[in-house]
């Protein structure tokens, strides 16, 4: 772990064994070509290029940035019916200039029509709406590549996007498929019918073998699925609704971003995670809000490359989560934190009445992230936090079709560092070994062998996490056999809800169970730690029409 600790959660993090991580300390990496058995020549990466350390700058002087809403500018087919006329949305990526900090110099970035985070997009469930994803960035990549990492061959352009809706049930050619980038100059319409229960969830690019480093320069935003059931709720909304983007960043004194910079290299060697000093919320480094003593409700994304976050208030009290990756739960409960992987929301109920005339921040473990100022005085409050928010039907592992059990597997160098992680054994390019037929259910059992808790997410679908079970990995390694050493564990009250990207933590199988519906075609399931997803820890898989089987 490099750059700084703060953006671990609190001290308390090594007892929480769900979400918690064994910091990977790796202050050499080794890497040769692809092959995970042979070691190359040690490089040094740099650990102490200089940094602006962000506990020097002042704290909450900068607002919190609230995202706007994107309009859609013109109207176009619906690919499923011509004779239907959707809204068409245009977004542009582009390179632009921001302050992260008032007193910092402002820092060349990427982002979506000119801001990191991107505009919110708002769908109502079951309008779909078509948006035109317009390539204007630069030649030149912000940062520098690795070309050893598949996908990022010297061969291909630096310069190459392609934008996924995260958790979003769309046609197969709308998903942001990894290989379906695109370059500078360039653009594609991409189809969302919604067709989905109301949600938080978020946009990013995804292109092969630098996903992490297009995401890390800015290319992430918010998309807000609503619905009637949940308007009938009357949660905070309007202004008292407010979308939060989390991650960590390192800037240079020149208030730049930096990645990971390597001595006698011209290009960046991969490394195994990132971890930066500065925690930005919606782009702003140590922000604060005004509010007022009422409800609001927050909707978090967690948009790191690697960092995981334990979401608390400063002075401890409780506040209610109500919502996960694919929605409401089944009622609000009552948190002191909730921890939030890589690409995992929070939808959290916090109420500022106790709080007039007064300040409070939020916080990542010990660490302050942004203050909210509490007013005085205020309208009514008249929004609700309901008993029961919904019905979430359970699927019984017994309707599984199918059982998977894949496991999750990480590769080291002589100098014991991670140099390559995979999913069942298997590099991006292998022939594909999950496929699912449309409209049946499967449970999948991810195992565990590395010493890594690992965000693990499927594309098209939401499942709900049935149980993690502890097991004997060096007796999976050896003989393929599953000895439990415990019983399984239901998950935390929080994860019982829809989910689309659930913590495999060391040494467990979590199984999970989904039905795959709505669309047949190519997907991805991968892991979320961009930096694992760019090298290898991604598989494409299908989902085959009725009839179809694996072997035809
Ligand atoms: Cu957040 Cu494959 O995506
Ligand atoms: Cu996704
Ligand atoms: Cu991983």
């Amino acid at each position: 772990m490099v750059g700084g600790s703060i953006v671990r959660g609190g001290p308390d993090d090594s007892a929480i064994p769900w979400c918690g991580r064994d910091p990977n300390q790796s202050g050499t990496l080794s890497r040769a070509g692809s092959d995970p058995d042979v070691a190359g020549p040690v490089i040094e990466f740099e650990k102490h290029v200089p940094k602006i350390d962000p506990n020097q700058l002042a704290k909450f002087v900068d607002p919190l940035p609230i995202p706007p809403v994107l309009q859609p500018v013109s109207m176009g087919a619906d690919p499923e019916n011509p004779k239907l006329m959707l809204p068409c949305y245009r977004v542009e990526m582009a390179q632009f200039l921001d302050r992260v900090h008032r007193d910092l110099k402002p820092a060349r970035l990427w982002g979506y029509n000119g801001s990191s985070p991107g505009p919110v997009l708002e769908a109502q469930s079951g309008k779909g709406f078509l948006v035109e994803w317009h390539n204007r960035l630069p030649l030149k990549h912000l940062l520098s590549l690795d070309p050893s990492i598949h996908g990022a061959e010297l061969s291909h352009p630096a310069v190459r996007n392609v934008v996924h809706v995260h958790g979003a049930k769309v046609p197969p050619g709308s998903d942001g498929y990894p290989e379906a980038w695109f370059v500078p100059g360039k653009s594609a319409v991409y189809h969302y019918p919604n067709r989905q229960d109301a949600t938080t969830l978020w946009y990013h690019d995804h292109a092969l073998g630098i996903t992490r480093l297009n995401v890390y320069a800015g290319l992430y935003g918010m998309f807000i699925v609503r619905d009637e059931h949940e308007r009938s709720l009357n949660l905070p909304s309007g202004k008292y609704e407010i979308p939060i983007t989390i991650c960590d960043r390192a800037f240079n004194f020149a208030s730049q971003l930096e990645y990971m910079r390597f001595h006698n290299l011209p290009y960046t060697r991969w490394v195994p995670e990132f971890h930066g000093n500065a925690v930005l919320l919606n782009g702003r480094i140590f922000p604060y809000l005004d509010v007022e003593p009422r409800k609001y409700r927050l909707r978090i994304v967690n948009v790191a490359n690697s960092s995981f976050f334990r979401l608390s208030l400063g002075d401890g009290a409780p506040f209610y989560q109500i919502g996960s990756d694919q929605g409401l739960l089944r009622e609000p409960i009552e948190q002191t934190s909730v921890m939030i992987a890589p690409a995992e929301r929070a939808d959290l109920i916090i109420d500022f009445s106790r709080y007039r005339g007064k300040q409070l921040t939020l916080n990542n473990g010990v660490a302050e992230m942004m203050q909210f100022r509490v007013a005085t005085n205020g309208g009514q409050d008249s929004s609700a936090l309901p008993q029961k928010l919904r019905e979430i039907p359970k699927l019984p592992p017994a309707s599984a079709a199918r059982t998977r059990v894949l496991t999750l597997d990480e590769y080291f160098s002589r100098t014991g560092s991670t140099m390559l992680t995979l999913l069942n054994g298997t590099r991006w390019s292998a022939p594909i070994t999950e496929n699912p037929v449309i409209n049946t259910t499967e449970m999948w059992s991810l195992v565990n062998l590395t010493q890594d808790t690992h965000p693990i997410h499927i594309h098209l679908v939401r499942f709900q996490v049935l149980d993690r079970r502890p097991f004997d990995v060096a007796v999976y390694k050896k003989s393929k056999v599953l000895k439990f050493t415990g019983p399984p564990e239901r998950p935390e009250p929080n994860l019982r809800g829809w989910k689309d990207t659930v913590c495999v933590p060391p040494g467990i199988v979590v199984r999970i169970i989904m039905r795959f519906e709505g669309f047949t075609g190519r997907y991805v399931w991968h892991c979320h730690i961009l930096e694992h997803e760019d090298n290898e820890m991604m598989r494409p898989y299908d989902v085959l029409p009725v009839g179809k089987t694996e072997a035809s």
